[in-house]
């Protein structure tokens, strides 16, 4: 004998493709699924590019093999972030830009450059780079990153359960981040021992949290 069923049926008709469940259990919680996917798209923007930047950060780090291998980390779990978040972006029915001058405009953090101008002949003037001067756009960097995810966890703690696990998983990871470019500034800049409290990562970019239950195996 068939009976109702409590979540048998909804606000979206049987058979509608053109409205989901998923994004509709949101809204009715209180949380607009368009802005939120929005604001996703410009964080893995800020993802995305630092990852780019941190490419050149790390190997202006030259002769410094500890600090690289610790932006290495960072550097490589922004990509795992990115990785993470965009089947999301697409589960609320955004996508991607087109462009990608686009995406990087739209990023949520300001970009990661190396903090020394191009000389005449296209390289980088490193006549008076400093070590400091890169950890500081390093943590600067991890710190926005803290501020933006944190601002994800508010916006989806009571009303997007998977929208919070992936940000709350990433920001267990800026967190790290921050802590060791606080150790390492510290002493490059100010000779202070300010433990971080933790070692390198296992590998290269292992992302503990955000890649833990391998929602994507490219990740
Ligand atoms: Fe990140
Ligand atoms: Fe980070």
């Amino acid at each position: 004998m068939s009976e109702e069923k409590t979540h048998g049926s909804g606000a979206v008709e049987p058979g509608d493709t053109s409205t989901r469940v998923g994004a509709e259990v949101i809204r009715e919680r209180g949380v607009d699924p368009e802005e939120l996917r929005e604001k996703l798209i410009d964080a893995i923007g800020a993802e995305f590019t630092t990852y780019y930047y941190y490419t050149n950060l790390r190997m202006h780090l030259a002769g410094e093999e500890d600090y690289k291998e610790i932006t290495e980390d960072a550097r490589l779990e922004d990509r795992a972030h990115f990785e993470l978040v965009v089947p999301r972006v697409y589960e609320l029915e955004g996508s991607l830009p087109n462009d990608i001058r686009d995406f990087a405009d739209r990023a949520s953090c300001p970009d990661a450059e190396v903090p020394t101008p191009m000389d005449d002949t296209g390289g980088f003037d490193t006549s008076d780079l400093e070590v400091e001067d890169i950890l500081e756009v390093l943590l600067e960097a991890e710190r926005c990153a803290i501020r933006t995810w944190s601002e994800i966890c508010d916006m989806t703690r009571e009303a997007d359960p998977r929208t919070y696990d992936m940000a709350q998983r990433i920001l267990n990871e800026e967190m790290d981040h921050e802590a060791w470019f606080i150790e390492l500034l510290s002493k490059e800049r100010d000779g202070e021992i300010n433990p971080a409290g933790h070692f390198a990562r296992g590998e290269p970019g292992d992302a503990p949290y955000s890649t833990n239950n391998r929602f994507n195996d490219s990740a």
